[in-house]
C-alpha cells in the first residue's frame, strides 16, 4: 500500500502495461476488486484505492462531496504519473467516474460502468440518505451495513460466498462513522450526469447484475442506449455487486472488452 495524501492506494503489475483504475462502491473498499485484479495484473497496471473515509483512507472531517472524490481520483493518477487510463467503477464508483469523465474526458481510454446510474438522487432518496445519516449517528455503522448489504447481494450468493461474504461484511462494518456519513453526503449531493452519456466518445462497457435491485438492469439499458457505442452485458446470478458475486462472468467480459 502507498499513501497519497489521505488516500490508501494499491498498485498491481507493471507500469509498462496499460493502466486501469478501479473505483469501488459504498460502503466498500479496494478489496472488492481482488478477483478482477487477479485476472488482469499480468496484462495491465491495475490501480485500486480506498475512497476517502473508507477502508484505509482517512475520513478527515467527513465533509465529502463527489467533487472532492473526483479531486482525489485525479490526484492519485497524477501522483502515480498516469496520464491516460481505462477506468472501472461500481455504483458510487460509477457516479464518480461519470463526473470525472465530464471534468477531464481526454484522460480516459476505456470506461467500464458496473451496477450504477447517471441520475442524481431524487427527493425521496435524499430523505432516505438523511435518515441513514441519523441512524449511523445513533446506532453506529454495524446496523446500517448489516441492513444495507444484504439488499445489494442476490440472496443465494450470500450462502454461496460464505466466509468471503462474512469477511467483507466485517471489513465494511469497521469503516468509521464519519467516513460512512461523509460518503452519504457526497452521494446525496452529487450532480446528475445523464447529459454526459451522449458525449462519451470512448469504448464503454456497462455491466449489470441481472438481479440488481439497487440500480436495476432496465436503467442501465437506458444508459447504454445513450452512450454512443455503449455495450451492455447482463451478469447472471448476480445482484448489485456483480464483480464480487459472479467474478468469472465479469472477468471474461472485462478481458475481452479491454483486449478489443
Ligand atoms: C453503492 O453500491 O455504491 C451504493 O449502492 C450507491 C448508492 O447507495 O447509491
Amino acid at each position: 500500500m502507498k499513501r497519497i495524501g489521505d488516500i490508501a492506494v494499491y498498485e498491481h503489475g507493471s507500469k509498462d502495461n496499460p493502466a486501469i483504475i478501479f473505483v469501488h462502491g459504498f460502503p466498500m473498499s479496494a478489496n472488492m476488486w481482488k478477483q478482477q485484479v487477479d485476472a488482469l495484473w499480468q496484462t495491465h497496471y491495475c490501480i485500486t484505492y480506498d475512497l476517502r473515509g473508507l477502508g484505509n483512507s482517512s475520513p478527515g472531517d467527513g465533509q465529502h462531496t463527489m467533487e472532492s472524490f473526483v479531486d482525489d481520483f485525479f490526484a492519485v493518477l497524477d501522483e502515480l504519473q498516469v496520464a491516460k487510463f481505462s477506468a472501472c467503477g461500481l455504483s458510487m464508483g460509477g457516479y464518480l467516474l461519470l463526473r470525472a469523465y465530464e471534468r477531464w474526458p481526454e484522460r480516459f481510454e476505456k470506461l467500464i460502468l458496473c451496477d450504477t446510474r447517471s441520475q442524481a438522487d431524487d427527493n425521496s432518496a435524499k430523505i432516505s440518505r438523511s435518515q441513514n445519516i441519523k441512524r449511523v449517528t445513533a446506532e453506529g455503522n454495524e446496523a446500517f451495513v448489516d441492513s444495507f448489504i444484504p439488499s445489494c447481494v442476490y440472496a443465494p450468493n450470500i450462502t454461496k460466498m460464505g466466509a468471503e461474504y462474512e469477511a467483507l461484511l466485517l471489513e465494511w462494518r469497521q469503516n468509521s462513522v464519519v467516513g460512512i456519513k461523509g460518503c452519504l453526503l457526497a452521494i446525496m449531493s452529487r450532480t446528475d450526469t445523464t447529459h454526459v452519456l451522449e458525449k462519451i466518445q470512448i469504448p464503454s462497457l456497462l455491466l449489470c447484475g441481472e438481479q440488481d435491485a439497487i440500480t436495476p438492469a432496465v436503467g442501465m439499458m437506458g444508459m447504454a442506449s445513450e452512450i454512443p457505442g455503449g455495450e451492455l452485458v447482463i451478469v447472471p446470478e448476480a445482484g448489485h455487486i456483480a464483480p464480487l458475486e459472479n467474478p468469472a462472468y465479469v472477468n471474461e467480459a472485462l478481458i475481452s472488452f479491454l483486449k478489443a
